[in-house]
């Protein structure tokens, strides 16, 4: 074997083909099967958009209502899982709760391949819609309130909501928590969909390939980053701080949360669509607040990166948690609501790693000591 190339962090390195997804990081272009995300998020409801994922088409009426009929049915949570959320230890994080729940799960799933221990997951469509459900009865449960039976006549993201407050979200909330749904729903080998293809790679089952995604999803550089951009807000304080603020990150050197991405180097596309969610959401509110500050840090911070020559702009968490904020969602739910989406893509890529399966297993730099006398304890020191 020859001299193999190391990239820190995998960059530019090749590890799969996929049908699904194509991002064109200089355009600032994001599709799924071919579609744009501003037609997905504009026309599609995320329903649509997990047929798209999981069959590689849009679907007919007909065939979507079945789809849609199926995926509603799937939203009830059996009554161990819910007393498994209410036994959650009171310190544990959602996203460790997701992360359990989502490999309980696979012992109440109804339709089990004969003989096997993988699911028909294609079919069942039960850890996709359960996941929500999981999300907004761990809210529930944790606030005092007891578990809401979900409904069916709602779309998957106005449920949500309606499952948060106990009420129906006006249309307007409940689309535009819909559409978030779907510019999350999926975005490539990224870290937390690598992962799921990894293990699903070992012939795991498509719960335990989940839970392990979560767990990559969990952490503040992927999607904990719109919590941090919140945080970030908070510490701020207000508009006229934000010029002291920026000056100060940049002498320091500090990152600021919810911009640069490694594939993007313009506008993540997904951003631009939350910014007009967040504006409309604003204007409905009269709450201005984090619109103003966001802009107003983008606007400084913008410059200041390109005369460095970096390419950093905001990606789709800089918005993301302001327009949670404004539909009363609480901060912890946001990192949970970005695993309820893209389960989705997980899913997807889960069944395309499937298709044309060789187990993952990369080489690493060995820069550890050469070979060396063993040292009996007594001669240690
Ligand atoms: C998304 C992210 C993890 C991509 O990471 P990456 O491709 O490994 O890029 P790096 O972290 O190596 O950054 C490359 C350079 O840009 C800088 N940079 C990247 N993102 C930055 C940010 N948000 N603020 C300030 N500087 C940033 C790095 O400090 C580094 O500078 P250096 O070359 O002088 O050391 C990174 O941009 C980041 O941490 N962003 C903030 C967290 C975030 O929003 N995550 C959500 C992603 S959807």
């Amino acid at each position: 074997m020859g001299e193999m190339a190391y990239a820190k962090g995998l960059e530019g390195v090749v590890a799969g083909e996929s049908s699904i997804c194509r991002i064109d990081g200089e355009g600032g272009r994001l599709f799924y099967r071919g579609y744009s995300i501003e037609e997905l998020s504009s026309e599609s409801s995320f329903e649509e958009v997990v047929y798209l994922l999981l069959y590689g088409k849009l679907p007919t009426r007909y065939v979507f209502d079945e789809f849609s009929q199926r995926m509603r049915s799937a939203r009830a949570l059996h009554p161990k899982v819910v007393q498994m959320i209410r036994n959650f230890p009171e310190g544990g994080k959602p996203m460790e709760l997701l992360q359990s729940v989502m490999a309980y799960l696979s012992g109440y799933v109804e339709h089990r391949i004969e003989h096997s221990s993988e699911c028909n997951c294609r079919q069942t469509l039960h850890q996709v819609s359960q996941l929500a459900t999981v999300a907004a009865t761990y809210y529930r449960l944790k606030n005092g309130q007891d578990y809401l039976e979900p409904r069916m006549d709602l779309s998957h993201g106005a449920n949500f909501l309606y499952m948060l407050r106990g009420r129906e979200p006006d249309p307007d909330e409940g689309r535009i928590m819909d559409a978030c749904l779907v510019l999350h729903a999926e975005h490539g080998f990224n870290a937390s969909t690598f992962t799921a293809r990894v293990v699903a790679s070992t012939l795991s089952t498509c719960y335990c390939s989940i839970a392990a995604a979560i767990g990559a999803l969990y952490g503040s550089l992927h999607g904990g980053a719109n919590e941090k951009v919140f945080d970030m807000l908070e510490r701020i304080g207000s508009v006229d701080k934000v010029e002291a603020w920026v000056g100060k990150a940049f002498e320091e050197a500090q990152k600021i949360m919810g911009m640069g991405h490694r594939i993007y180097r313009t506008k993540d596309p997904r951003s631009k669509v939350m910014e007009d969610f967040l504006k409309a959401l604003s204007a409905k509110t009269g709450r201005h607040e984090h619109l103003d500050m966001l802009k107003k840090i983008e606007q400084l911070a913008t410059p200041k990166f390109e005369s460095k020559d970096k390419k950093i702009y905001p990606n789709v968490d800089y918005y993301s948690g302001s327009v949670y904020h404004l539909l009363d969602i609480p901060k912890y739910l946001f990192a949970p609501i970005f695993a309820v989406a893209r389960i989705a893509g997980w899913l997807a890529h889960i069944l395309e790693q499937r298709e044309g399966n060789r187990i993952f297993r990369p080489d690493s730099v060995y820069t550890g000591p050469g070979e060396r006398p063993y040292e009996r304890m007594e001669a240690r020191t």
